[in-house]
């Protein structure tokens, strides 16, 4: 086939190099995008009187059917094709003759590729963001059943103090209502259309720029031209944001796959999100977390290869430049794909609430309240923390925890114990007597989960 730029050259491109430079395999996702902008494109041409309206007519009539040809399946992309930009007007033109022709005056292939993109993204991660509001919800409903469910918190992954369920999961909750806010400040900042910018220095037509972007959903135009086709900062703070993301997910995922070994029985995964292995019978492996873990991996891949594409590009376009797609496009799917899984992973997962007092029950971890019950008897909180730690040392040594020494013995390592030692050390005191902002006490989970509806709610 010949290309629409042959009139320049004397022989056909090689096979092979054709091959290595179409792009249509993995652009041909934009399709919708492509078509859209085109029809924005055509009106604004007759708009100002650079086509006719009855060419524009043809073309949008010629576009709309080819768009809906391909929705359809009655029309497939030709793997032959250059990219979907060239796809899409060659078949416009065998449909619609010279009118087809008349489409690319005023614009060109470098302003499609960077509209095309920008659009698709914006109603790819309208997507994202309505599935992270549904992973919040989950998780918010998880903690409400779970607000009296205690565990013990960890740092350095050794018991450190009791916290619940709720608050651990609600912990969670946050990192992902700031993820869903950078994505949306990084679509919000990528809604600027850069159709118009004439491969890289504007035009001598009479065009009007707004008309389309407003035509097309965007807020503004990208005020430079050579800066619109060579920006693909949009698609770097996704992959920033989605990398983020994806390491939350992956930290998520690591305490699954922990909580759900028999070491620790926090949780039980459902069945249905949970595999077997070939060998031994009795195993229930957490294979669907660990593949997050694991994918989270390629997201960061992807967002260093883009990165490392762009670093020495010279202005304006480049074709390196056609590598951003196969990187925003996998990061993106991988994000949908790792959401679309975790979210009903962790909605029907059991929480083994016994476990976790059990668990809590070891550990010393209410050595930090021992100290505090001391402090406000009026000792020194260096003094306590030191007086704590040899009563946890002498317990060690004893095979006894600190809610079992008898008050005679507290009282031997000091004269502030008194009887109400043991209402102020047991789990439950601990957990209700975190009163701060933000800390593990009922009132402050309340709290957080108020702030997570109210956030679900905007
Ligand atoms: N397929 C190209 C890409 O994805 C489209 C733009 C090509 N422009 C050009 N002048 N070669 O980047």
């Amino acid at each position: 086939m010949d290309k629409m730029w042959a009139g320049r050259f004397s022989k056909q491109l090689d096979k092979l190099a054709d091959d290595f430079n179409s792009s249509i395999r993995f652009d041909c996702r934009m399709y919708k995008q492509d078509i859209e902008g085109s029809i924005a494109h055509a009106l604004m041409l007759a708009s100002k009187g650079i086509i006719t309206a009855d060419d524009s007519s043809k073309i949008i009539e010629g576009l709309t059917s080819i768009l809906e040809d391909i929705d359809s399946g009655a029309l497939v992309f030709d793997p032959n094709a250059e990219d979907i930009h060239m796809f899409i007007e060659s078949e416009l033109t065998k449909r619609i003759g010279d009118a087809g022709k008349r489409l690319h005056t005023a614009r060109s292939r470098n302003d499609q590729v960077a509209l095309d993109i920008r659009m698709y993204l914006r109603a790819e991660n309208q997507e994202i963001l309505e599935m992270l509001k549904t992973l919040i919800t989950a998780l918010r409903d998880k903690a409400q059943e779970n607000t009296d469910a205690i565990m013990p918190g960890y740092t350095h992954l050794q018991r450190a103090q009791p916290v619940t369920f709720a608050h651990h999961i609600l912990a969670y909750a946050m990192m992902f209502i700031r993820d869903f806010g950078r994505i949306k400040d990084a679509v919000k900042r990528m809604n600027s259309s850069p159709i118009g910018s004439c491969a890289l220095a504007g035009t001598t037509y009479n065009t009007d720029r707004y008309f389309e972007a407003q035509r097309l959903g965007f807020d503004t135009i990208t005020m430079n031209s050579i800066d619109g086709v060579s920006d693909r900062d949009f698609c770097l703070e996704l992959l920033s944001a989605y990398s983020v993301l994806m390491m939350h997910l992956s930290r998520f995922c690591e305490e699954i796959v922990m909580w759900s070994s028999w070491e620790f029985k926090f949780i039980e995964l459902d069945d249905s999100y949970s595999t077997g292995s070939s060998i031994m019978p009795q195993k229930k492996n957490p294979d669907m977390a660990e593949l997050i873990r694991g994918k989270c991996g390629r997201v960061y891949g992807d967002l260093v290869a883009l990165l490392t594409t762009l670093k020495g590009l010279p202005l304006a376009y480049n074709k390196d430049m056609q590598e951003d797609k196969e990187a925003i496009f996998d990061a993106l799917d991988t994000v949908k794909l790792c959401v679309s899984v975790f979210t009903p992973m962790i909605a029907t997962a059991t929480v083994l609430k016994d476990n976790m007092y059990t668990a809590a029950q070891k550990g010393f971890i209410n050595a930090t309240d021992l100290a505090d019950y001391l402090v406000k008897k009026g000792m020194p909180f260096r003094s306590a923390y030191k007086l704590v730690g040899e009563t946890v040392a002498y317990c060690i040594r004893n095979g006894t925890v600190l809610e079992d020494l008898p008050l005679e013995k507290f009282k031997e390592l000091s004269d502030l114990f008194e009887e109400d030692v043991y209402t102020d050390i047991s789990l439950e005191a601990c957990v209700n007597k975190r009163i701060s902002e933000g800390g593990t006490g009922p009132k402050s989970v309340q709290t957080q989960i108020d702030y997570v509806t109210e956030f679900l709610n905007d």
